[in-house]
C-alpha cells in the first residue's frame, strides 16, 4: 500500500521568541524540520507534502534542500491542524493510499512506531492515532480509549475534569487512507473553545461513520515536540544521548561521551577512540581506528583509518586525511588533500593544499591561500619536509623531497629535491652583546643614582 506523508509547519512558533520559523530551527546542525522527514522516509512515502505558512519560503528553501521531491503548500492562516492537513488534498490528488499525518516541530518518532502505525491500518484500523502515556498531560489532546480502541479524542481546552484526568494522550500523528481522511475533515467543524479546525475530530467523526479508529502507543520521548527554547535545548540533549550510546553500540570508545557533540549525519567507524571535549559539525566520516584526541573539532571532513587528530585540532570542510595522518594541537586544516602518513603536528594553517605522503609540515606553517579576492593553491609533494615557521604564499608548489629552511617565506616553485630559503642571511657580530649589556646596565645606575 502507497503512503504519503503530510507535514504540519505551518506555525509560527511564537514561544521561540524567534525571528526564524521553529521548523527551521536545528537540532544536531540540521532543522527540526529535517529530522521530521528523515523519520517519515523511513516508510518510504510515495509523495511528501510539506504545509508551510509562517517563514514559508525559508521553510520551502529548506525543504527543498533535503528532498527536491517534496511538495510544499501554503496555509495562509492558521486556522488548526484540520484546516492544515486539507491544505495537502489538492497536492495529493489522484493518490491513492495511506496518508501519515507528522508534526514538522516533533523530530524524533521512530520507524518502528511508523510502522506499527501502518500494521495497525493493515489490520484493519480505519484511523490509526499515535498516543502516549505522558508524565504531564498538561496541553495534550486526550485520547478517550479502551484499550487500544479508541472512541475520540478531546482537547485539553475542551475536556471536562473527567477527560483530563486520562494521562494517555495524543502526539498528533495519525494515519489513515488519503481520501478518507479528507472527507471527514471536510466534516470538521470549529465550534471549539479554541476556534479552530481540530485534526483531533476526526477519530470520532470516523467512529461516528461506523469506521474503526485504533491507538498504537510509543514512549513519551519519541513524541517530544519542540516549542521553546528550552525544549530545544532538550531536544538536542536527547538527540545527542541516543547517539552517543548508538556509536558506541558499534564500536566508538568515548572516554567522557557526555562531552562529545555528534551531528545528525556524523559517520563513525568500529574502533575509533574520541577523548573527552571533541565536537563534530556537519558531514564528518571517520574510519575505523583514527583516535580523535580532545578538543578537536570536526567539520566536512573525511578522516581515514590510523589517522590521530588533535589534541586541540581543527578540521574544517574539505580536508581529506589519507590514512595514517596526523594533525597536532592548534592545527587547522581546510580545503585540503593530505595524503598518506603526512605529519602537521603544531600551530599551522594548511588550506587550500595538497600535502603529499609522508611530507612533515614544521610548526608554524602558513599557507597564505588568499590573497583578499582569489584563494590559490599550495602543491606539497611527497616527503617534502617544509621547515618550522614558512609561510607558502599560494599559488606555489614544493617538489617531492624538497625543503624549506626554517622561516622562509617561500613565493617561488620549489623544484624536486631543492632546498629553499629566503631569509634574510645571518651575520655575528663579535663581542657586540656583552658590550651591548654592559652600555645599557650602566645607562641604568646612573638614572638610579
Ligand atoms: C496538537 C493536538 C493535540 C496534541 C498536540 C501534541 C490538535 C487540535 N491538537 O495540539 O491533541 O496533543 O498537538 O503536540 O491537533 N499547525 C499548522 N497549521 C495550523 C495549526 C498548527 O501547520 O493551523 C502545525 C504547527 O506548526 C505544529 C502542529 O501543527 O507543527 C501542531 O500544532 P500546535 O498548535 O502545536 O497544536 P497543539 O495545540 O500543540
Ligand atoms: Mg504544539
Amino acid at each position: 500500500m502507497p503512503t504519503a506523508l503530510i507535514v504540519l509547519a505551518a506555525g509560527q512558533g511564537s514561544r521561540m521568541q524567534s525571528d526564524l520559523p521553529k521548523v527551521l530551527h536545528e537540532v544536531a546542525h540540521a532543522p527540526l524540520l529535517v529530522h521530521a522527514l528523515t523519520s517519515g522516509a523511513e516508510v518510504t512515502p510515495e509523495r511528501t507534502v510539506i504545509v508551510a505558512g509562517h517563514g514559508g519560503d525559508a521553510v520551502e528553501a529548506a525543504a527543498r534542500a533535503h528532498d527536491p521531491d517534496a511538495v510544499v503548500v501554503r496555509q495562509t492562516q492558521q486556522l488548526g491542524t484540520g484546516h492544515a492537513v486539507l491544505q495537502a488534498r489538492a497536492a495529493l490528488a489522484g493518490f491513492k493510499g495511506d496518508a501519515i499525518v507528522l508534526y514538522g516541530d516533533t523530530p524524533f518518532i521512530q520507524p518502528e512506531t511508523l510502522n506499527a502505525m501502518l500494521q495497525a491500518r493493515r489490520d484493519g484500523a480505519d484511523v490509526v492515532v499515535l498516543g502516549f502515556e505522558a508524565a504531564l498531560p498538561g496541553r495534550y489532546g486526550r485520547l478517550i480509549a479502551e484499550g487500544d480502541r479508541l472512541d475520540r479524542i478531546v482537547e485539553a481546552k475542551d475536556a471536562t475534569e473527567a477527560e483530563l484526568a486520562v494521562t494517555l494522550c495524543n502526539s498528533g500523528v495519525l494515519a489513515a487512507d488519503a481520501d478518507t481522511l479528507f472527507d471527514l475533515l471536510d466534516q470538521v467543524g470549529n465550534d471549539n473553545a479554541a476556534g479552530e479546525y481540530y485534526l483531533t475530530d476526526v477519530p470520532g467523526l470516523a467512529r461516528a461513520a461506523r469506521m474503526s479508529a485504533r491507538v498504537v502507543t510509543c514512549a513519551e520521548a519519541e513524541t517530544l515536540g519542540v516549542n521553546t527554547r528550552a525544549d530545544l535545548a532538550a531536544a538536542e540533549a536527547s538527540f545527542q544521548a541516543r547517539a552517543r550510546a548508538e556509536a558506541m553500540d558499534l564500536g566508538v570508545t568515548m572516554t567522557a561521551p557526555e562531552t562529545v557533540f555528534l551531528a545528525h549525519d556524523t559517520v563513525i567507524g568500529r574502533d575509533v577512540v574520541i577523548e573527552p571535549h571533541v565536537v563534530f559539525g556537519p558531514g564528518v566520516t571517520v574510519e575505523s581506528g583514527a583516535t580523535l584526541r580532545a578538543f578537536s573539532h570536526l567539520e566536512g571532513c573525511h578522516v581515514s583509518d590510523g589517522c590521530i587528530i588533535g589534541p586541540y585540532a581543527r578540521l574544517r570542510p574539505g580536508a581529506e586525511l589519507d590514512r595514517g595522518v596526523r594533525v597536532g594541537n592548534f592545527v587547522e586544516v581546510k580545503n585540503a588533500q593530505v595524503a598518506e602518513g603526512a605529519k602537521l603536528n603544531h600551530l599551522s594553517y594548511v588550506g587550500d593544499a595538497d600535502v603529499g605522503a609522508r611530507a612533515n609540515i614544521g610548526a608554524g606553517t602558513i599557507t597564505c591561500n588568499y590573497d583578499g579576492v582569489f584563494k590559490h593553491r599550495t602543491v606539497i609533494g611527497e616527503a617534502a619536509f617544509i621547515g618550522s615557521n614558512t609561510s607558502l604564499v599560494a599559488p606555489v608548489t614544493v617538489g617531492a623531497g624538497a625543503m624549506t629552511g626554517s622561516g622562509s617565506v617561500v613565493t617561488m616553485d620549489v623544484p624536486d629535491g631543492d632546498l629553499a630559503l629566503s631569509r634574510a642571511k645571518q651575520v655575528n657580530k663579535a663581542g657586540l652583546a656583552a658590550r651591548l649589556m654592559a652600555k645599557l646596565r650602566a645607562a641604568k645606575a646612573r638614572e638610579t643614582h
